[in-house]
């Protein structure tokens, strides 16, 4: 679906944040592993966590929706040995965490993606999971995953990557594994897994090591059956964030969004470049925080954007790119070398196609480098690249462009947030 998007004079009103993505998933798996009944409420409409329904219905887990966002998962029975291959579509969480939890039960599974999912890479799940005793068959690091189901031991896992996907994926493993499982992290990366394994009754410790760097323990235990309410999707906010500021006139206010510390690099971003940004209130639900935001149409300076920020906004600095685009001065990220591994390569995605409406951003081999402020002319035909933050963002852009542009297989806003253009439109 191809879509024209059209200057904005102002943005004005209030919209409920839809729910967590990663929260989301997390909530299906950990449910399906406890034994018994949980509800999960306020679950993401996104593709993606249907993906990792799917794959838990097909290892035998039985669920039932009671309305549109409340899902029941029994799971009283285990998960069963699936007849099929997995199909983690667009989902890279699905692969890599659900592979934790199959690498170490006794049967065989194989899990499969999408184009976009088949070119990301799986080694760096592949490999800790090995050292832990798993079998596992990559096709040259990439999916399919063709897993042995082995008995796994714990290891001491220091990760080079600041991700929360490997973290959780070993972590997954250590819950079914002998001994004490730890993984050591160079920066903090989102911790929902350890949040709700904690929630749900896991033997798990957190922490700064000796050396200062952050660490999750675990060791084998059964989860509980729970309730979980899943927060509003911080990178979801991400667009209304920006777009809020960079409009002329705009004031919004975002209601439950999650406020994780480990999620929450973007508003201290805008802060840091002068934006008008206030947090309202803030509770703590399932084990999460979060609260209201709200947004007022700000004048912005540059910042540099690195180090262990980074991990706390990745999935925003698309849309990060364009808030900078309007910001005075020079914006440097640096460190953001992964974004070249997530749905597209984003740094050169997001470069190329902001190019295309005027902006002054180059490419490095870890981020970008933006001149601002700029008068996007838009007036553009624009690819998303199988990409839904790469979508949602040139539409942001879009918003803020002298004339319209054309953004090709919008669709693919799908995967996260379908809800997207008409909560947009309803502040138009
Ligand atoms: C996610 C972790 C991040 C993020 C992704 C979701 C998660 O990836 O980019 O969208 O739910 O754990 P990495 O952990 O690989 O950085």
């Amino acid at each position: 679906m191809d879509i024209t998007v059209k200057k904005s004079n102002r943005l004005k009103g209030e919209v409920v944040i839809p729910a967590d993505k990663s929260i989301s998933h997390r909530a299906i798996m950990f449910s399906s592993l406890a034994k018994g009944k949980s509800i999960v409420k306020n679950l993401s409409q996104g593709a993606d966590c249907f993906s990792t329904l799917g794959i838990f219905k097909q290892l035998g887990i039985k669920t039932e929706f009671k309305d549109e966002k409340t899902l029941l998962i029994d799971s009283t029975d285990g998960i069963i040995a699936p007849s099929e291959a997995l199909d983690c579509g667009n989902s890279g969480t699905s692969m890599r965490l659900i592979s934790g939890i199959l690498a170490g039960q006794n049967f065989n599974s194989i899990m499969v993606g999408d184009e976009s999912l088949s070119k990301r890479p799986m080694r760096r799940v592949v490999e800790p999971l090995t050292q832990m005793g798993a079998n596992i068959e990559s096709k040259d690091g990439h999916a399919p995953l063709k897993i042995v189901g082995k008995d796994l031991k714990g290891i001491r896992y220091l990760s080079k990557l600041a991700s929360a996907q490997v973290k959780s994926c070993i972590l997954l493993a250590g819950l079914n594994a002998s001994g004490e499982t730890t993984v050591i992290e160079p920066y903090l990366s989102r911790n929902h897994t350890e949040l709700m394994l904690e929630y749900m009754g896991a033997d798990i410790k957190t922490g700064i090591d000796e050396d200062g760097d952050p660490f999750a323990s675990i060791k084998k235990s059964e989860l509980e059956p729970k309730n979980i309410y899943v927060t509003g999707d911080i990178s979801s906010a991400a667009y209304f964030i920006v777009a809020g500021l960079i409009i002329p006139n705009s004031e919004v206010i975002l209601h439950d969004v999650g406020l994780n510390e480990t999620r929450t690099g973007i508003i201290k971003v805008v802060q840091q470049m002068g934006g008008d940004i206030e947090i309202l209130d803030k509770k703590t639900v399932s084990g999460e925080v979060m609260g209201d935001i709200r947004v007022k149409s700000s004048e912005l300076k540059s910042i540099n954007i690195e180090g262990e920020i980074i991990p706390r906004l990745i999935d925003e600095l698309p849309v990060i790119a364009v808030l900078a685009t309007q910001a005075e001065g020079q914006t440097v990220v640096r460190n953001a070398q992964d974004l070249r591994n997530k749905e597209s390569d984003r740094i050169k995605t997001i470069v190329t196609e902001l190019k295309k409406v005027g902006a002054d951003i180059e490419e490095t081999p870890d981020g970008f480098i933006i001149n601002g402020k700029t008068n996007l002319k838009g007036d553009a035909e624009i690819e998303t690249y199988h990409d839904h933050r790469l979508a949602m963002s040139m539409y942001v852009a879009g918003m803020v462009c002298e004339k319209e542009i054309l953004i090709k297989d919008f669709e693919w806003v799908n995967i996260s947030f379908p809800e997207f253009e008409s909560l947009m439109n309803s502040l138009g």
